[in-house]
């Protein structure tokens, strides 16, 4: 099975603000959906919230620490280990966020699909350190939304040793 961590971050490495992501970019949105379609996504409970919803096509997977925790539409689970037994026969699952989410899954995700939006904002929640020396790039693509005048980066990285 593929690990594989999607996120949108600022020069900074910013994803989010007040629960919320601090930027609306509907290019970067549509990207998300098309990539993540079909596949199951791992997210955390804040970030669930912060959704509100289930996000259709995909099967839904929250992680919180309350063991009596439930939401309409989506999965929940208390340890990533008893996640990953559960997906065992998927070929790629997605870690969607938050940062406590990405913080346990980098040192086991092969794949990062990253989206880095060539500005600065203000915020609270920061995407983990990456050590670049562990991984190798296989694909860039530079973006002008000229909607929002937004600039970035669609860049998706793979473990450097496989
Ligand atoms: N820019 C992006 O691409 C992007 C993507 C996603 C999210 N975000 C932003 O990130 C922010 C939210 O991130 P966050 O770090 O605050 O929250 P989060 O990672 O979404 O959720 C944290 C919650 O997950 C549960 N959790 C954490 N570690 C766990 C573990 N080992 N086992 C079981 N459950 C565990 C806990 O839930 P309980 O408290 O219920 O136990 C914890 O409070 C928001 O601002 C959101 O908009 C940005």
């Amino acid at each position: 099975m593929r690990i594989s961590i999607i996120v949108a971050m600022d020069k900074n490495n910013l994803i989010g603000a007040s629960n919320q992501i601090p930027w609306h970019i509907p290019g970067e949105l549509k990207k998300f959906r098309e990539i993540t379609m079909g596949k199951p996504i791992i997210m955390g409970r804040k970030t669930h919230e912060s959704i509100g919803k289930p996000l259709d096509g995909r099967v839904n997977i929250v992680l919180s620490k309350n063991e009596e925790i439930s939401f309409e539409g989506v999965q929940c689970f208390t340890n990533l280990e008893d996640v990953f037994s559960s997906l065992k026969s998927e070929k790629e699952v997605f870690i969607i966020g938050g940062s406590q989410i990405y913080e346990i899954t980098l040192p086991i995700a092969n794949r990062l699909y990253i989206t880095l939006i060539n500005r600065e904002y203000l915020g609270d929640t920061w995407f983990p350190k990456i050590d670049f020396s562990e991984w190798k790039i296989t694909e860039k693509n530079k973006v002008m939304e000229m909607t929002t005048q937004t600039e970035y980066s669609n860049i998706v990285y793979d473990r450097a040793n496989e």
